[in-house]
């Protein structure tokens, strides 16, 4: 007998990569305080959500997700969040523009604090200390006392969340993302990369196009032009914080998560039968669950089955992360045994985490040119196996750093060090980012074609 799913029902369940607090009583109040703090999402915009993801699942749109590797306090400013908000933004309207394909924009914002880690140890100089778990667990300064789990951290990473998403909601709808204004989205660091000038040559055509529509008597001021749906997610890692935020929505009476609008299941912590997937079981957010090369397909059914037991499109979505090489002999299984199964899923591309390797110097970077490999394989196989490639999940900032080698500016290894910021993995930098939206943009482009030569031939 399965036991009845509550917001605490995976406290009774094996648990992996989360931290051990000393102070069982702070936690105790600071699970307390959250748990009557505001939720920082509606239910009805999770539902919305879940709605346009449901039009991917079946092809109609594409989903870009993405933001920081984790996010820190010390870097809490207004201007990486309006760069981060604008490098999406610019990505969404290429793809929207060259694919005629709508984009869910969805930010790894306002809350993804919480690190999964390979080990429970760091070394440095033989001193061993706790590993940094994020922000809103413990400090990344190596001592023994910034590495203590410390509650109150959630305290604040939840403060933190709240004013993140506040200034998003003000960047979506309080007229920055206004189309008119596509032209001044432009960053003064990446003028010199192609792919800036291709964006600029691209804002030539929009206003060209939304003076036409003026001209023609059409409104070109209208809600969907003048503002945009923005929406956050994080990985749902650091149940203690899950849980105080979960509250029934009293419209459907269904649980909903009201940390992100979206919450994820990492590699390591995909496990049936242990606590996270008995958490996100019970909550009614679309959910996303991370597929990497070592996934047991049977094991994957079975989650699919727990989590989406109704098989209602947009509550899954396959974050796929094979890495480049591995990509083209791990991913067609799982695509044909979803398929089998008939599971209504999203397939989206993590081209990050699979990617990952260090250089002679001791930097963690990803080559941007694997980064492009992996999301050009993804694109090459979902098409040979009839299933629509809907969705990619990255790691970037809209800050000018220097953590991924590659790209126009040709980053090399020598010169990871001058803006080498991350607090966890190596980022897409703005440029690099650009880039990449115009590669999606022309692999969605011929999905699209594609598919529509196919309902034209069925017709
Ligand atoms: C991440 O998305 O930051 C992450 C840790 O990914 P994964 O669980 O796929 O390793
Ligand atoms: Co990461």
């Amino acid at each position: 007998m399965t036991q009845k799913w509550t917001p605490g029902s995976w406290r009774t369940k094996p648990i992996r990569q989360v931290p051990h607090y000393p102070d069982q009583a702070e936690l105790a109040r600071v699970e307390a305080k959250l748990g009557v703090c505001p939720p920082l999402v509606f239910a009805g915009e999770a539902r919305r959500l879940m709605s346009q993801l449901g039009d991917v699942a079946e092809g109609r749109a594409f989903l870009l997700q993405g933001g920081d590797c984790a996010e820190s306090f010390d870097e809490f400013h207004a201007d990486n969040i309006r760069d981060t908000f604008r490098v999406l933004l610019q990505m969404s309207v290429a793809m929207t523009f060259a694919a005629a394909c709508p984009v869910i924009k969805v930010g790894r914002m306002a809350g993804q604090f919480a690190k999964p880690r390979t080990t429970d140890i760091e070394t440095v100089d033989g001193v061993e200390l706790p590993s940094y778990r994020g922000d809103i667990i413990n400090g990344l300064e190596f001592s023994a006392q910034s590495r203590i789990p410390d509650p109150k951290r959630m305290l604040r990473a939840y403060s933190q969340s709240a004013s993140t998403l506040n200034l998003l909601r003000a960047f979506a709808q309080g007229g920055y993302a206004n189309l008119h204004k596509v032209h001044q989205w432009n960053l003064e660091f990446v003028k010199n990369n192609p792919a800036a000038e291709r964006y600029t040559d691209m804002a030539n055509r929009i206003d060209e196009a939304l003076r036409f529509m003026r001209a023609c008597g059409v409104d070109a001021d209208t809600r969907e032009l003048s503002g945009t749906d923005f929406y956050t997610s994080h990985e749902a890692l650091l149940l203690w914080y899950e849980q105080a935020l979960t509250r029934v929505d009293s419209t459907s009476g269904r649980w909903y998560d009201t940390s992100g609008h979206m919450l994820w299941v990492g590699d390591r912590t995909r496990i049936l039968g242990e606590a996270h997937i008995e958490f996100l079981s019970g909550i009614a957010n679309p959910i996303g669950v991370k597929v990497g090369p070592t996934t047991n397909l049977d094991e994957l059914i079975r989650i699919l089955d727990r989590l989406n037991p109704k098989n209602e499109p947009g509550r899954i979505t396959l974050i796929c992360r094979m890495g480049a090489d591995l990509l083209e002999e791990k991913l067609p299984p799982v695509i044909r045994r979803i398929t089998r199964e008939g599971a209504a899923v999203v397939w989206s591309s993590d081209p990050m985490h699979g990617n990952t390797i260090k250089t002679s110097t001791g930097f963690k970077t990803r080559p941007f040119e694997r980064v492009l490999a992996e999301i050009r394989r993804f694109f090459r196989v979902h098409r040979a196996e009839g299933s629509y490639a809907g969705g990619i999940h990255f790691e970037m900032t809209g800050q000018n750093v220097t953590e991924c080698t590659g790209g126009a500016e040709a980053i090399t290894d020598d010169k990871l060090a001058d803006r080498y910021r991350t607090f966890c993995d190596p980022r897409l930098n703005a440029g690099q980012s650009l880039e990449l939206a115009f590669l999606i943009a022309e692999s969605l482009k011929e999905e699209r074609q594609a598919l529509a030569r196919k309902e034209a031939a069925l017709a």
